[in-house]
């Protein structure tokens, strides 16, 4: 009923955003309702590979900080610590996949230096033809790898930036990097993984170098960092890394010892079950309280009127920033910077909003879905609803006030919620937007199947309708969950650059053999190098 009221809302917030200057870009309640969905799914995925790789064009930024005492990897060529701007990872294998020699030709003039930046894993095998990075490559002339362990000598505050920000494809990944952070130093079109540019032979056209403009992306976010008193920035792709700006400060090395000589030997494979199992791992968070995530500091494209629609048709799904003008850019940019400013020296966290989300999910999210796909008795349908809502009916009327009722459903699990921050308001708003269409479509189905005295299969039928499009609404990932998998095998998504189209769809156990069959979620090719083969569009998602 509000939604067309929102819609129109938000047409003239967003021309008078467009027609005013960006210094008045502000964030809005009224988007936060209107994006209640997308911004209660950023808080849920945060710091986890499950949904940040599902739903994995990243709008927010939050700052994040690692407590003292975590261990973090990073494999290069050589036992010294780098002097510039590198990669962390926080998993072992991850950096594993970069502890090896350099490749091609000795550095020269223009050669980009970063040859470590991609990870290579176990070359050995057919994987190494997938490998967007490789194609780049020449014949080997393999040195030593060194894999580095280090522990953080105290806190370190970074700025998470959420969805699959590691992930160097052109579907939208790197546009809060790109476009918001960097501004217009975008290095984006023209040199994707799967375009000529990188999978031929022709040499990067951008300046600075790196694969996929990996380490003038890195320098230009460590020269914000620094701006901003901050380490560095948090990101994920198949695992979550750290771009450390400064490894002298705020690190300890505890190892760094050489590996094995012949790497095909050793070490999982990109994709191997070993891969994936590690990535598994941290589907549904980080673990050990590796990172802590300030939610009251987060800033969302989310939260302001602008133009978030993906010129993808076939992916309206996905947000994009490629139709956001430069002025809002730099007004989203600007306002981050000030609520950086005022967060840096807060308490972590005043409010976690992730931990009211899992609350919420936790207790509809299957109960919904099985609803919606699995009961064909009007009596199980009434039984499910009336659990889930007995509670916010007071039984001693005859005819319960129902929006008395919804209103108690809605707040329940953010009665106890005092906002502190303009984050804390907006993610409010967004969160009851959310809790809101549970519990309208909940009581609206108790209408058809409980309150109706003689229910019949129109009922059940327009029930079931009723959740498949609070299921749409809600976009919760966990809905692609698998069934339990054997020990033997893990489900599987595609984790950029791994991953197929049909693994997207429905994830799947797998036990990693056939990690790189069938068509790349991410549209990186096998082939002859420049034969320009591009992505082949999803028909439907
Ligand atoms: C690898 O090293 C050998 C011996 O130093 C050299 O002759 C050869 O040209 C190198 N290959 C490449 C691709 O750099
Ligand atoms: C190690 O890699 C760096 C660039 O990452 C390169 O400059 C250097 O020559 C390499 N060292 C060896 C011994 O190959
Ligand atoms: C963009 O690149 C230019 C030149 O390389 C640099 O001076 C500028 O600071 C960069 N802008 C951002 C936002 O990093
Ligand atoms: C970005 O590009 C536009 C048009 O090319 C230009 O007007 C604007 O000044 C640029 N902004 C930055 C931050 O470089
Ligand atoms: C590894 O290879 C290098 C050069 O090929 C050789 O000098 C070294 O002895 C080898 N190390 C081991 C442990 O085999
Ligand atoms: C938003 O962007 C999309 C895709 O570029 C475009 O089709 C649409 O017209 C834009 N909407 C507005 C209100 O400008
Ligand atoms: C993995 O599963 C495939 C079938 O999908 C099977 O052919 C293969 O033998 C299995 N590999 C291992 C190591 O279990």
């Amino acid at each position: 009923m509000y939604s067309h009221f929102l819609v129109g809302l938000f047409a003239a917030t967003f021309a008078l955003g467009s027609a005013r200057a960006a210094e008045s870009l502000a964030p809005s309640e009224i988007m936060a309702r209107r994006r209640g969905p997308e911004i209660f799914n950023a808080v849920t995925h945060a710091m986890r590979q499950w949904g940040s790789s599902l739903h994995h064009n990243g709008m927010s930024f939050f700052l994040a900080t690692v407590p003292e005492g975590v261990l973090l990897h990073h494999g290069n060529n050589n036992s010294e610590s780098p002097t510039e701007p590198d990669w962390l990872a926080y998993e072992i294998e991850h950096a594993e996949g970069f502890a090896r020699g350099r490749h091609g030709p000795p550095p020269g003039k223009g050669r980009p230096k970063d040859g470590q930046m991609v990870p290579q894993f176990n070359l050995g095998g057919r994987d190494t033809k997938y490998h967007p990075e490789y194609l780049q490559e020449d014949e080997d002339n393999e040195t030593q790898g060194y894999l580095h362990v280090y522990r953080t000598s105290r806190p370190l505050q970074f700025l998470y930036i959420d969805g699959m920000s590691g992930g160097k494809t052109a579907m939208g990944t790197l546009d809060s990097q790109d476009y918001l952070l960097r501004g217009n130093n975008s290095s984006l079109e023209e040199e994707l993984p799967w375009d000529r540019s990188v999978l031929g032979s022709k040499p990067p056209s951008r300046k600075g170098g790196g694969p996929m403009g990996e380490r003038q992306r890195a320098e230009e976010l460590c020269e914000l960092c620094r701006e901003w008193g901050l380490q560095g920035v948090i990101r994920m792709e198949a695992g979550f890394e750290i771009i450390k700006c400064d490894f002298s400060d705020g690190l300890e090395e505890i190892q760094a010892l050489q590996r094995p000589n012949n790497t095909g030997d050793h070490g999982p494979g990109m994709g191997s079950l070993e891969v994936i199992r590690g990535l598994a791992e941290r589907y549904q968070g980080i673990g050990a309280h590796r990172t802590v995530v300030d939610f009251s500091s987060m800033v969302s494209a989310f939260f302001f009127p602008v133009n978030l629609t993906n010129s993808d048709q076939q992916r309206p799904d996905l947000p994009r920033l490629t139709s956001t003008s430069q002025a809002e850019l730099a007004g989203i940019r600007s306002y981050l910077t000030s609520v950086i400013h005022e967060r840096l020296d807060q308490p972590q966290r005043s409010i976690d909003w992730q931990d009211v989300a899992d609350m919420i999910v936790g207790r509809y999210a299957d109960r919904i879905q099985y609803m919606a796909e699995e009961v064909d008795s009007i009596d199980t349908m009434a039984r499910e609803v009336n659990f889930l809502l007995t509670l916010f009916i007071d039984h001693s009327k005859k005819h319960p006030d129902i929006g008395v009722g919804i209103d108690r459903c809605s707040n329940f699990y953010l009665r106890s919620i005092k906002p502190q921050t303009e984050a804390d308001r907006l993610i409010l708003e967004a969160f009851a937007v959310v809790t809101h269409h549970i519990c309208a479509t909940l009581f609206r189905i108790r209408d058809h199947v409980v309150a109706d005295p003689t229910p019949d299969q129109l009922s059940l039928a327009a029930s079931t309708s009723a959740l498949r499009s609070l299921m749409d609404f809600l976009e919760w990932t966990r809905f692609k969950r698998c069934p339990p998998c054997d020990l033997g095998s893990v489900c599987t998504i595609p984790m950029w650059p791994m991953g197929t189209v049909e693994q997207y769809r429905t994830p799947r156990c797998t036990n990693g053999t056939n990690a790189f069959d069938g068509d790349s979620y991410w549209g990186i090719r096998p082939g002859p190098p420049g034969d320009g083969r591009r992505r082949q569009p999803l028909e439907t998602v």
